[in-house]
């Protein structure tokens, strides 16, 4: 499409994470919808990134920088303005899981400060140096991905799952920290994506042939890709979201909609919707 009609033309956002899964298809997806984008990671693959969207037309730049330094965070906003005249988003997106065990009784307090400094004070730090240029411009757009898992447990390791409660809650405080501005701070939860962080539980299910339990407990019965993620990013940095605020929007298939269930409750709903395709079909039939 003609990145001059994207609902995001005109705009520039900086989007951290963007070497790989969300980030990326977020990169993706926001130049074709007209928004330059900064692209920091700190992988330094991303130069990858940028360079598909220049070769495709798009304007881009990117950077190797840690999300979670407030040196780095601040060079990001700076590239913005210095590469595209100005900033009206950041995408506080980067994040750790931390590793796969993680219980209570193994996190070490070097693993829970880490997965704290990338996955909250990076967001807060965004939040604190973005500001500052959006309000150059009149407003602007935070988004920051969190997760289902800081919602409620059984998403992830301990210090990952707070981690995810304490960016829900930045959402709120900055919301109104901002108030009067027209800048407008969300967050995203997604569930279960396929991306980079979860690769190797991928890998592991396909290997096992258990692919299609992938995302079993939400009503959509799978995980998602990363473009439907990054498709309510999207709307966040667009103007159709203008009244939106404060919000974390959450990008699970149901998931989180439901509190657990046994599975004769699964096999008693399967049945009914197998009930009521049958009727359907009779009375299809019927005329
Ligand atoms: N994949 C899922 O199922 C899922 C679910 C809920 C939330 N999330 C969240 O989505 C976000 C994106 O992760 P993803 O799933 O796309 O995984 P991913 O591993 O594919 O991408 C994460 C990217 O962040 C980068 N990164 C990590 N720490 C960084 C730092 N300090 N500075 C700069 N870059 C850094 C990595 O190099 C990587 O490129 C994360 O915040 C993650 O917690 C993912």
């Amino acid at each position: 499409m003609d990145a001059t009609q994207g609902i995001l033309h005109g705009k520039v956002i900086v989007i951290t994470g963007a070497a790989s899964g969300i980030g990326r298809a977020s990169a993706l997806m926001f130049a074709r919808q007209g928004a330059a984008i900064v692209a920091c990671d700190r992988d330094a693959a991303v130069s990858a990134v940028a360079d598909a969207i220049t070769g495709n037309g798009g304007q881009a730049v990117s950077m190797t920088m840690d999300a979670g330094s407030e040196a780095d965070v601040i060079a990001a906003v700076d590239a913005a303005v210095a590469g595209f005249g100005g900033l009206d988003g950041y995408f506080a997106n980067a994040g750790i899981s931390g590793g796969p065990s993680g219980g209570y009784f193994d996190a070490t307090t070097e693993l829970w400060a880490e997965v704290l400094r990338i996955n909250v004070i990076g967001p807060a730090l965004a939040v604190k140096h973005a500001v500052p240029a959006f309000l150059k411009r009149g407003g602007g757009s935070i988004v920051v991905t969190a997760s289902v898992a800081g919602l409620r447990a059984g998403a992830g390791p301990a210090p990952y799952s707070a981690s995810k409660a304490a960016a829900i809650n930045l959402v709120q405080t900055a919301a109104q920290a901002v108030a009067g501005t027209g800048i407008r701070v969300n967050g995203i939860c997604p569930g279960l994506s396929e991306t980079g962080m979860t690769s190797r539980l991928y890998a592991m299910a396909r290997a096992a042939g258990q692919e299609a339990n992938l995302g079993i407990r939400n009503p959509l019965r799978r995980g998602s890709a990363p473009e439907e993620i990054a498709s309510a990013a999207l709307f966040l940095f667009s103007d159709m979201s203008s009244f939106v605020n404060g919000e974390a929007l959450v990008v699970d298939g149901g998931l989180a909609s439901s509190h657990p269930y046994s599975e004769m409750a699964d096999k008693q709903k399967l049945a009914l919707i197998d009930d009521l395709r049958a009727r359907m079909t009779e009375q299809h039939a019927a005329g």
